[in-house]
Parts: C-alpha cells; sequence; structure tokens
C-alpha cells in the first residue's frame, strides 16, 4: 500500500511491517533510505488503520550503519549545515504509536542506535550489535553514547564505544539492549504477534503508557510519577477504560473503541 526504493511496507492488521531494502550494502542508512523511512512513518502516524509498527532488516543485516561510502568525503561545513544525523533519521523517537525493532543479524553503528531508538528490540539468535565507529575514525552520531549507556550502563557501553566491538545476542539480552531472543525463523512472526497483542489494546490508552514510560528517561523520579500519575488519572476520562473494567467484571474479553 505504500511502495518505495528502500523500503517494504507491508500489512498485517493493525501492524505495519517496515522491512529497509537495501541487501546490497547490508541496510547502510543511506540519506535516501533515511528520507523514506521518515516519509512512511509521518504516513503511518497519520493512519488509523495502523496500530503499531515492527522495523526488521533482513537475515543478515539489520542495518551496518550509516551509509559510510556516501558519507566519507562529506566536510565539516555538509555534516554542520545538514545537522546530519538529520531529522529523518530520529522520527523514529516522534512516533507516537508503539515501535518495535526486530534484529537478525548485523545492527551496527546507526544501525544499532536505529533499533535503539524503537520501543524495544527483539533479537533473533544471529543479531550482533556494535557501535564500530571508532575503527573508522568516528563516533556514534545517532545516540549511540548516549541510549546505549542507558540501556546496558556505563562499563559495557564504554567497552563498545572505544573497541568497537560486536555484542551477540546472548550478551545484549543479559545486558538489558533487548527484551529476548527468539530463533531466527521466528523472529518476524513473533515480532508481528507481539505487535498485533499491542495493537488489540485501546489506542490512546498504548500511546500514554508509551509516553509515560518514554518520561523516565527525561525526568527526574519525582516529576516522572507526577507525570505518570496525571495519565493514570486521565485514562479514568475514556471509555476503553470503563469498557476494560467492565468486561473484567463481566468476565468477557474487552471491545476497545479507542475512545
Ligand atoms: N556503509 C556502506 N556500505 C556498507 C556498509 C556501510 N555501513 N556496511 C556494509 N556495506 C557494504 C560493503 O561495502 C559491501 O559492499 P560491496 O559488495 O559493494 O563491497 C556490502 O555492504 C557487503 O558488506 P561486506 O562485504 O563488508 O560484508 P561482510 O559480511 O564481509 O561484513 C560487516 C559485514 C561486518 C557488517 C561489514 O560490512 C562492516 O564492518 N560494515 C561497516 C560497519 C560500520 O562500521 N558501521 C558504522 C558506520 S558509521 C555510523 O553508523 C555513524 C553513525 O553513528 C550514524
Amino acid at each position: 500500500f505504500m511502495t518505495y526504493e528502500n523500503l517494504i511496507v507491508t500489512n498485517h492488521g493493525k501492524v505495519a511491517l517496515i522491512t529497509l531494502n537495501r541487501p546490497k550494502a547490508l541496510n547502510a542508512l543511506s540519506p535516501d533510505l533515511t528520507r523514506e523511512l521518515g516519509d512512511a512513518l509521518d504516513v503511518l502516524e497519520a493512519d488509523n488503520a495502523t496500530a503499531a509498527v515492527v522495523l526488521t532488516g533482513s537475515e543478515k543485516a539489520f542495518a551496518a550503519g550509516a551509509d559510510i561510502k556516501a558519507m566519507k568525503d562529506w566536510s565539516y561545513m555538509d555534516v554542520y549545515k545538514s545537522d546530519f544525523i538529520t531529522a529523518t533519521w530520529e522520527r523514529i523517537t516522534k512516533f507516537r504509536k508503539p515501535t518495535i525493532a526486530a534484529v537478525a543479524g548485523y545492527a551496527l553503528g546507526g544501525g544499532c542506535e536505529l533499533a535503539m531508538m524503537c520501543d524495544f528490540i527483539i533479537a533473533a539468535d544471529n543479531a550482533k550489535f556494535g557501535q564500530p565507529e571508532i575503527t573508522i575514525g568516528t563516533i556514534p552520531g545517532a545516540g549511540g553514547t548516549q541510549r546505549l549507556t542507558r540501556l546496558v550502563g556505563k562499563s559495557k557501553a564504554m567497552e563498545m564505544v572505544l573497541t568497537g566491538r560486536m555484542m551477540d545476542a546472548t550478551e545484549a539480552e543479559r545486558a538489558g539492549l533487548v527484551t529476548r531472543i527468539v530463533p531466527l525463523d521466528e523472529l518476524i512472526p513473533d515480532a508481528l504477534k507481539t505487535a498485533q497483542k499491542i495493537a488489540s489494546m485501546s489506542l490512546p490508552i498504548t500511546l500514554m503508557a508509551k509516553e509515560a514510560v518514554n518520561s523516565a528517561y527525561e525526568m527526574t523520579l519525582n516529576e516522572g510519577i507526577h507525570f505518570e500519575r496525571r495519565l493514570f488519572h486521565s485514562t479514568f476520562a475514556t471509555e476503553d477504560q470503563k469498557e476494560g473494567m467492565n468486561a473484567f467484571s463481566e468476565k468477557r474479553p474487552p471491545v476497545f473503541k479507542d475512545q
């Protein structure tokens, strides 16, 4: 229902699956690809039939990072004036509906950063995560030093950013970078099933839950708890809260109306 050169977008009930599709470059995140990703997210944000998004790559690579061949000759002024990493990359961090990164193979540099911009990561057993920018004479530029540190702690983040070494799926799960590991051939079915479960809830309540968890990274504990309390109270102004709690009391499944 949406056509792009570097992405494949398919519909699975209320879930949209975005597949990064530059196989010859291991899904390196070229300016064209990230522009298309931003466009696709704009469309899906506005689409009432979409309640959650799964972002994935190929079996070999989620994404091997920013496109080194595209950026190698850029000058300071090129990257400064265009504010590379540009807003199109970070569009997904402003996306209000839930996003799941389904990662198989390499998630390196900007690929790891893009996965970390999603709400959570499900990893295939062959997933490898890394911030190898140091090995090519630069540093992470799309949140790697910040999000990785918050997710896995200073020690591991520092070692990974300074040596460029990769983490396998087992280490990533142990470190809290990914929610769980599934066999490679179950990655997409599992991620879609998880997204469909989320999409079966009330969308406005889901948006509030996501916003509340995300605020934990931006606010003090007191402010965050205050914000959570206000959102929690506001769920009582929705029809879906009445429906959810009445359905429980009447021992029947709820029928949410996104109201
Ligand atoms: N940019 C551009 N092209 C890339 C790429 C990248 N990040 N990663 C892989 N490719 C290309 C390769 O150049 C190669 O193309 P050709 O066939 O035309 O030579 C093709 O994809 C296949 O790659 P390899 O032959 O290298 O495959 P491999 O299986 O031997 O190795 C790999 C896989 C370990 C992932 C290796 O490709 C690699 O190290 N890639 C670069 C990883 C990297 O450094 N990423 C960080 C980029 S910087 C960044 O992301 C900045 C930021 O924070 C935003």
